[in-house]
């Protein structure tokens, strides 16, 4: 059984977790990082922790966890939200949430053994675009250690024009799904360019059932059915997907 797979509850893990995949996708990204125990593993953008209680419980490592706002729902800091999931996890020993942000997180410079991030980054692009978007990937450049392993996860689109049937449909979110995604070539670029090599790439294997759950059991698609579930419904993988980039600092 996979590690994703001793928490069946998708009702909890998709309203614990922000964004398509949930625990599934911290398992496919972390088991790529090639993790050692006692590492330490920095998660940028938290949100409620839910996926830092994880990679803690089910990877044999230290998870600091960043994440500068305050929860969409409720307004208290995501940093207690972690807490709170981290004592109800039983890994409060092993995980510690700090709450910065990219770019400006004041860690010494190799602080961290492995990078996880996922659906974050992509939020950073639609809201400040690509210059900061590099701005931020060369600032977790420099919080990882030679030899370390960035392992980035984020919703992003094959490389096709926007159907017209699916253009009128997308989410009219500030910012939108077009400022926020990119392609995993676009992607690969502006990773290289803070001095990353690049050990795999590409577009998740199982994005489109990622996307479909999400639609499913994520709070916000089921009190709106004909916003985001309609869009990823009738896209039907032909845009919308979920790319990945595993980057190492060279020693
Ligand atoms: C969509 S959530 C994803 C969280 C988590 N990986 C998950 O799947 O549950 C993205 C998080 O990134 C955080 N974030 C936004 N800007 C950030 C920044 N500049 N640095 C670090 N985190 C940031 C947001 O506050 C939000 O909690």
């Amino acid at each position: 059984m996979s590690k994703a797979g001793n928490y069946p509850d998708l009702e909890t893990v998709y309203r614990q977790c922000s964004g398509p995949g949930g625990l599934k996708l911290a398992e496919f990204l972390a088991d790529k990082l090639n993790l050692q125990k006692g590492q330490v593993l920095l998660d940028v953008g938290f949100n409620r922790g839910y996926q830092t209680c994880f990679l803690a419980k089910e990877y044999p490592v230290f998870v600091v966890g960043i994440d500068p706002w305050p929860d969409r729902s409720d307004g208290r800091p995501h940093v207690e939200h972690l807490m709170a999931n981290a004592r109800a996890w039983g890994v409060e020993r092993r995980v510690l949430g700090v709450q910065v942000g990219l770019p400006d997180t004041r860690f010494a410079g190799a602080s961290f053994d492995a990078i996880y991030t996922s659906t974050t980054m992509e939020m950073i692009r639609g809201a400040q675009g690509e210059a900061m978007y590099r701005t931020c990937l060369g600032e977790l450049f420099r919080l990882l250690r030679p030899g370390g392993r960035l392992a980035l996860g984020e919703p992003m689109h094959f490389d096709v024009p926007v159907p017209e049937d699916l253009a009128p449909l997308m989410p009219p979110g500030n910012p939108s799904w077009e400022g926020c995604f990119s392609t995993v070539d676009r992607t690969v670029e502006s990773v290289q360019s803070q001095g990353f090599a690049i050990l795999e790439a590409d577009y998740a294997p199982d994005a489109r059932r990622w996307w479909l759950e999400f639609a499913a059991y994520d709070p916000g698609c089921r009190a709106n059915p004909q916003e985001e579930p309609r869009a990823i419904a009738v896209d039907g993988g032909r845009w919308l997907s979920f790319g990945y980039v595993i980057a190492q600092k060279p020693v």
